[in-house]
């Protein structure tokens, strides 16, 4: 038999993170403990679907309105206009101005992929590989391959952490902006930054952002956390806001995997064929939406619980004026046809129904100084903030009077977990009198903390 045409095709090394969770599954030791994808977990180790999406989904299953037919090219309108307001934020000068645009994409990386190779055909000339694309060191391990893959031939790192003050490198980081080209592109994480946890204060954002300024450099927002990291959305958008205020053109990579919890498609694969219905056969054994049948497999899926195509995400485009983005729009337009050429719905409808219902929207997050951070007796116009969600509730805080799931956003309740595991981690290694500060362990915020321990270290179980 002749040789393979694709025995020259080298093996390529696995993606370390998802490598680990397959080692980790493989692992028979009770005591293992996953510190490897950034994926949030209960207090039993498990994923954990949000209650305020297993409801949309319900409903989204149960609204015969609905359909299956393509949606436009740059995705769901209702989706992309929320998404960019919950980034931009309600007040956005940009959004008032009419100078923004978005594109649904599979998840943040779809995201950053789009935005890539938009900046790689149009940005500071056409198809201009030699643009200096400047990435944290560290950062995320994708944000240098994706850039690769778009065609750009001039990825360089940015100074940011300090691994002797474990904090923020800043004058290293603005150093490299005075010395960066003019119109180099920098990758900037909103906030939670992936993997050291160290964000900028508003302060040093402040800095960055006047530095960026003088020297026209490109800013391209990364927002993989916004509210998973602090549980405010305000807080973890505030850096994208100040740039926007700052009269900046940028993009802004929004994902929803995290806050939404939707890191995933379908999970009907490697079912054991005893649980599949008969009748289902093997049509909704793989993807559901790839075979025949997919709307019975689409409420077979949501009646468990799952669901398909949920992977979601939204690239920001800010300009300075209405014209630019329509222009901007019409070539991402291009580059979506060749790329996924349609975007799936599930996804968006999901977060797209949460953000743009009040009740929805309050079970997902709840909004500060309304619940949960208001003080008892504290005068609350609840009709005010949540318009329909309960007109008549004025007056003391209204704690006792909301559901439960309202007492607390689901998003709320992830940042806290995660806030939580920071603050007991610290305080067992301090009880535990191991040597070295641990402040760095609470003062880092988000999934990922670079806790300053090294191949030195032994750990003795
Ligand atoms: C900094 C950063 N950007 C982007 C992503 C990708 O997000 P998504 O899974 O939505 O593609 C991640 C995911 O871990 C991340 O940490």
């Amino acid at each position: 038999m002749a040789a393979s045409i694709f025995t020259a095709v080298p093996r390529a090394p696995p993606v370390a993170v998802f490598k680990l969770t397959a080692d980790f599954r493989e692992d028979g030791d009770a005591r293992k403990v996953n510190l490897g994808v950034g994926a949030y977990r209960t207090d039993e180790g498990q994923p954990w679907v949000l209650p305020v999406v297993k409801k949309v989904e319900q409903m989204i299953a149960n609204d015969n309105s609905l359909n299956h037919e393509y949606l436009p090219i740059l995705g769901l309108p209702e989706f992309r206009a929320n998404a960019s307001r919950i980034a931009l934020g309600d007040d956005s000068p940009a959004i008032k101005e009419n100078r923004i645009g978005s594109v649904q994409s599979l998840g943040g990386t779809g995201a950053l992929r789009i935005g890539a190779e938009f900046l790689r055909r149009w940005y500071n000339g056409n198809n201009n590989t030699a643009t200096p694309v400047y990435i944290s060191a560290p950062s995320w391990e994708n944000h240098n391959s994706v850039f690769v893959d778009a065609g750009f031939k001039d990825i360089r790192t940015y100074h940011y952490w300090d691994a002797a003050k474990r904090g923020l490198d800043l004058q290293g980081l603005l150093d490299d902006m005075e010395k960066a080209p003019e119109f180099s592109i920098f990758i900037l994480h909103a906030c939670a930054h992936n993997p050291t946890g160290t964000d900028p204060t508003p302060d040093q954002w402040k800095q960055i952002a006047a530095v960026m300024k003088r020297r026209f450099l490109f800013p391209f927002f990364d927002s993989a956390y916004q509210g998973f990291a602090s549980g405010s959305l305000d807080k973890d958008a505030w850096a994208v806001r100040y740039f926007v205020s700052e009269g900046f053109e940028l993009f802004c990579a929004q994902s929803f995997s995290k806050n939404f919890g939707l890191y995933s498609e379908c999970l009907a694969v490697s079912w054991p064929s005893s649980i599949i219905p008969r009748q289902m056969g093997l049509a909704c054994w793989g993807v559901g939406r790839a075979l025949p049948c997919h709307d019975v497999c689409d409420q077979w899926l949501t009646s468990l619980g799952l669901s398909t195509d949920e992977r979601v995400g939204n690239l920001t485009v800010v300009g300075k004026d209405a014209d630019n983005v329509q222009r901007v729009l019409s070539q991402m337009e291009k580059i979506v046809r060749t790329t996924w050429s349609n975007p799936p719905s599930q996804g968006a409808r999901i977060v797209a129904t949460t953000l743009s219902s009040p009740q929805l929207f309050a079970e997902w997050y709840v909004l500060p100084g309304l619940v949960g951070e208001g003080k008892p007796g504290e005068a609350v116009s609840l009709s005010a903030r949540l318009g329909q969600m309960a007109p008549n509730q004025t007056g003391a805080c209204p704690h006792a009077l909301l559901p439960a799931c309202c007492r607390k956003g689901n998003v709320k309740t992830m940042a806290d977990r995660v806030l939580l595991m920071r603050s007991e981690l610290r305080s067992r290694l301090e009880s535990l009198g191991t040597p070295g500060t641990w402040n760095h362990i609470t003062e880092q915020i988000g999934m990922f903390s670079f806790t300053g321990l090294n191949r030195k270290y032994k750990v003795a179980w």
